[in-house]
């Protein structure tokens, strides 16, 4: 036991975790992080060596922390740290927190990126700060050499060495490594580097893995296995640094293109099961190559892994049969989190590699919205968050740090533009943002691959190779809730047939108008349907958050994530004119596209997050939208643009929503009712 720190002894203040504790002179700084539970990386057990015990002194005075920090105060370069710059290089200003002691105040910084090769930090990873503390950890150790006197094998005086140079109390160690260990020891000269994997604290430390000599670098990957895209980064475990990623489409497409048709694909096929997990572990197993490739590492190097997906890729990727998740009750084989080694699941790794898959929140909420919800964590803040994942069933999640509650809700694939006429998947040509004039009715639009609004010069050369070739999502709803604001549609979404004697762009379809919203090959047309598509998909969504909030006890939210590649897109304010979602300051409005891969790796990296999100998992209330009785109302009024009772204040400041006039029907809630022209010209066309 450490004696009790004296008042005299010197004060010293990691960042960024503001964690803070006296110790008396001599102290080395990377003793002192220790026992303050600050992580600082270290590979050769303090014989600077591998360099990765880094930190930097801050100089000045830290008036806040009534430090004042100096390079006076802490102990000069020593001949070991001296031999490492010589040899390996020190950057500027950085010094090895084994070697370096404590002789004043200070204030040390734990440097996020103490990597030794030039690090690249890669824009497709969110790039947040996520303070380390993996399952896996390198452990450098000398070995006794064997003597006859002391008949110990050798697997224990590598074990033993591991207790006397690292502190653990005792070691397990997997079964594979028993016929390797006498030739890494000999290959090493009795120094090798020992991958200790210890997960939970009520775990025994295990060795998975052991190299000869110094091996000062392993990695693991997080993955995200949607159903149409896969996702996938490389991780340093050492520093965290993401040091690849890539992506790859989901193959079971050949199978199904939504996940229902997946299941059904399972349910019709006796070997339907088995030929999807193997399409899925065949592409993860091609994105671990190419992680491979681009960060210069082998599969050797990777320790650890993290994988999260909705509850259908979940289980076809660890070989469950998803049939239960086909219908109600929508059984989950596995709720909670799974650990198991990397091998039974058939993703080839380093032979001792883990594989941890966050838990699932529900039948139709996923270990994506998990790591979604571990990511944004509305369970860390006290404001009321709302988060929406849009896809063919959207997943939703609402809660503070007092409570959490989730549901999904069958939004169908109207927001991925099939069930639209001239709807396609977001690709180059696809019309993705849209303005109408008020005035003229006249629209104007933008594709995808062009920066140029297609009223704008050189618009027609821009996408002269893919043409405008249909309308993606985000642009559905940008031209459905500008037909709103112009006047197109009503309320009710009903086209306004009275304006064809005003504008070309309004067309009669059958006994319905429509709006053209491009007149070239093909000639794209917002029919009656499309907009009935639409609303039925975003009345489902909003329903489901409104019944939330309910169950909250929540008039409003005070911030709005969108999760999922389709949420990257979508313009807040174009989002809530369509009332897909609840009023919200617009500022507190925003799309965290890769959230659930940041939360992939927030559990790659640091066990506690695994706790974390185990724990509020079980505590997040699960709604089932469908038996629930209020959900039908919230619906039938979200049918409306924005919503026939619910007021839209904030967007209001924004954006100027067609006139609303009181109405006799405007219910109990006292919610103005809109009735416009437009409406009733839309009635008249209706009749
Ligand atoms: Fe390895 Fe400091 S711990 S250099």
């Amino acid at each position: 036991m450490n004696p009790p720190p004296n008042i005299t002894d010197p004060l010293v203040l990691f960042m960024p975790s503001g964690k803070r504790g006296r110790f008396p002179k001599g102290t080395p700084v990377l003793d002192a992080a220790r026992q303050l539970g600050v992580y600082v990386e270290s590979v050769c057990g303090g014989r600077a060596t591998c360099g990765r015990c880094q930190i930097e002194v801050q100089e000045g005075q830290f008036a806040k922390h009534k430090i004042t920090s100096s390079l006076d105060h802490i102990s000069p370069v020593g001949p070991k740290e001296e031999r490492y710059d010589r040899v390996r290089g020190l950057p500027e200003g950085r010094r090895l927190s084994c070697s370096a002691t404590i002789e004043g105040d200070l204030v040390v910084d734990v440097p996020q990126d103490t990597v030794i090769n030039a690090q690249v930090v890669r824009k497709d990873a969110d790039t947040r700060h996520i303070e380390r503390m993996p399952a896996v950890q390198l452990c450098y150790v000398e070995v006794e050499e064997p003597d006859m006197h002391k008949p110990l094998g050798d697997l224990d005086r590598l074990k033993a060495a591991l207790v006397r140079d690292w502190g653990f109390d005792t070691l397990d160690a997997d079964f594979h490594l028993h016929a390797d260990i006498q030739r890494l020891l000999r290959e090493g000269n009795w120094a090798v580097t020992a991958a200790i994997h210890r997960d939970r604290d009520t775990e025994r430390p295990r060795i998975i893995a052991v190299w000869p000599g110094l091996k000062n670098e392993a990695y693991g990957i997080a993955c995200d296995i949607g159903s149409t895209t896969i996702a996938m980064h490389m991780v340093s475990l050492l520093s965290g640094r993401v040091a690849a990623s890539a992506g790859v489409s989901n193959p079971q497409i050949r199978f199904g293109e939504d996940l229902m048709s997946r299941v059904s694909y399972v349910m019709m096929n006796p070997d339907g099961r088995e030929a999807m997990t193997k399409a899925v572990r065949q592409a993860v197993s091609e994105l671990v190559d190419k992680v491979c490739a681009q960060g210069n590492a082998h599969r050797e190097d990777i320790l650890d892994s993290v994988f999260v997906g909705n509850p259908i890729m979940h289980h076809l990727f660890l070989g469950i049969d998803p049939t239960e998740l086909g219908g109600a009750p929508f059984a989950l084989a596995v709720s909670d989190a799974v650990s198991c080694r990397a091998d039974d699941i058939g993703v080839e790794l380093n032979r001792g590699a883990r594989t941890y898959l966050l838990p699932c929140i529900a039948g139709h909420v996923g270990a994506d919205a998990a790591a979604v919800t571990l990511a944004e964590g509305p369970h860390r803040q006290d404001r009321m968050m709302l988060i929406v994942d849009v896809g063919t069933n959207a997943e939703i999640v609402l809660g503070s740090s007092k409570r959490v509650v989730a549901a999904s809700s069958p939004t169908g694939p109207a927001f991925e533009g099939a069930e639209i006429s001239g709807g396609q998947r977001a690709a180059p040509g696809a019309i993705e943002r849209v303005r109408i004039d008020p005035q003229t009715l006249e629209p104007r639009f933008r594709v995808i691959g062009s920066e140029l609004w297609s009223d704008e010069p050189g618009f027609a050369d821009a996408v002269s190779g893919t043409g405008v070739s249909g309308i993606c999502g985000s642009g559905i709803i940008e031209v459905i809730a500008e037909m709103f604001l112009a006047g197109i549609i009503s309320e009710d979404g009903v086209v306004d047939g009275a304006l064809a004697a005003k504008s070309p762009r309004i067309v009669q379809t059958g006994r319905t108008f429509g709006y053209v919203l491009s007149d070239g090959e093909p000639r794209i047309t917002i029919t009656q349907n499309d907009v009935r598509a639409i609303q039925l998909a975003k009345s489902a969504l909003y329903a489901g958050t409104r019944l939330l909030m309910e169950k909250m006890g929540a008039d409003r939210v005070d911030a709005i994530r969108f999760a999922g590649a389709f949420g990257s897109f979508i313009d807040p304010k174009y989002a809530m004119v369509l009332g897909l979602i609840p009023d919200c300051d617009l500022d507190a409005v925003s799309a965290v596209g890769n959230a659930a891969g940041t939360g992939a790796r927030m559990a790659l990296l640091n066990r506690s997050h695994r706790r974390e999100i185990e724990d509020t998992v079980r505590r997040i209330e699960k709604i089932e939208t469908a038996i629930e009785p209020r959900f039908q109302e919230h619906f039938v009024n979200a049918m409306a643009l924005p919503n026939k009772v619910d007021a839209f204040p904030n967007l209001a400041r924004h954006v100027a929503l067609p006139e609303r006039t009181q109405s006799p029907d405007s219910g109990a809630s006292g919610a103005p009712r809109r009735r416009s022209r437009e409406e009733r010209a839309a009635r008249r066309s209706r009749s």
